[in-house]
């Protein structure tokens, strides 16, 4: 039998039922895919339901504010994905009627969608036969074609995309992309997959050369950077006082004033006084320190939390004064911060 008709009737046995499945709708589509970058689909699918009903259209999401729409997305992590798919929404409102394009090269153009996005969009609702190469992708051919090269290189990528060419199924690009990647996801999986029940056993060099645990190779993983934030948890009353980001992963997100050091930020908390203009006596009741991981970044926080006897003046005009009720639901926050003030509310 053809390779796509082994792995399309593996697919239509053991396929998740997945909402972003059932539709041809290339906004949709488009929203599952951003969101699944870098999440998992068992966290990602309350996000998908939230978005959808709550921007049902391409136009309603043109016409959101950012503030919304990073509301929304909160606890989700890459930010950037959120700010570019307003952006994208915006300009396709604006340029396309509001209608989806349904050419590779103009969906590839669109703010945030890369090759393997416009592949999947262009595939799933247009069915044009553009293959999807993503890490599951990557991880199945290099083992069923025995591809040694790390993935991690332009000699490796070229190698899987040319592999990925002679399996590929043309007639059915959108079922034998949803396939080969949920193959990936269930079947060959990182560690320990169950090779003795796999369908193409018989054909994988991995398995035959027992390097199934060995494969794909990489080159080298990203250097991670060690940061030092000190966090200004600063209380007047039932106040607090919070900046907005105007740069990074983080930007437009929110945050209590911040001091940010490549060395360790011990000496920090000395510059607090120097944020105020009218000298309110400093009560520093608690710190705490905790590790965030990023994709490029190991991040150290130390939260002081400070109680002022009155109302502050600050020397930087971008602080502001808000109820600590407002936080996180006026205000989107990061991961981080909304940890510690989720352990601030169980204390
Ligand atoms: N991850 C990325 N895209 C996906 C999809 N269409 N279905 C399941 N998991 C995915």
């Amino acid at each position: 039998m053809e390779f796509s008709t082994v792995l399309i009737d593996w697919y239509q046995k053991n396929k998740r039922n997945l909402p972003w499945r059932d539709t041809t709708d290339p906004y949709k589509i488009w929203i599952s895919e951003i969101i699944l970058q870098q999440t998992r689909v068992s966290q990602g699918l309350p996000y998908y339901h939230a978005f959808i009903t709550q921007y049902p259209t391409i136009s309603d999401l043109a016409m959101a504010s950012e503030k919304d729409i990073l509301i929304l997305w909160q606890g989700l992590g890459y930010y950037s994905r959120a700010r570019n798919l307003h952006e994208a929404a915006k300009n396709i409102h604006l340029y396309y009627h509001g209608i989806f394009p349904s050419d590779y090269s103009t969906i590839l153009s669109l703010k945030g969608i890369g090759e393997y996005t416009a592949a999947a969009i262009a595939s799933f609702a247009f069915k044009l036969p553009h293959p999807v190469l993503d890490g599951n992708v990557y991880r199945f051919i290099s083992r069923l074609f025995g591809i040694e090269e790390p993935i991690d290189t332009n000699q490796g990528k070229k190698k899987i995309q040319h592999a990925l060419g002679i399996i590929f199924d043309q007639s059915q690009p959108d079922i034998f992309n949803q396939a080969i990647m949920e193959f990936g996801a269930l079947q060959c999986v990182p560690k320990k997959p169950a090779c003795d029940r796999c369908a193409f056993s018989h054909q994988c060099i991995a398995y035959k050369n027992r390097k199934v645990d060995q494969l794909p190779y990489k080159r080298g993983r990203t250097k991670v950077v060690n940061t030092f934030h000190t966090y200004f948890f600063i209380r007047y009353k039932e106040n607090t006082y919070i900046e907005q980001r105007t740069e990074g992963i983080w930007k437009n997100l929110y945050q209590f004033p911040m001091v940010e050091s490549l060395k360790s930020s011990e000496d920090s908390i000395c510059e607090l006084s120097e944020y105020f203009t009218n000298n309110p006596k400093i009560n520093i009741i608690d710190s705490y320190t905790t590790k965030h991981l990023l994709s490029h970044r190991k991040i150290y926080a130390t939260f002081y939390t400070i109680n002022l006897n009155k109302r502050p003046l600050f020397l930087k005009n971008n602080i502001f004064e808000i109820t600590m009720k407002a936080m996180g639901t006026k205000y989107p926050l990061s991961i981080l911060i909304q940890n510690f003030m989720k352990r601030n509310t169980h204390d």
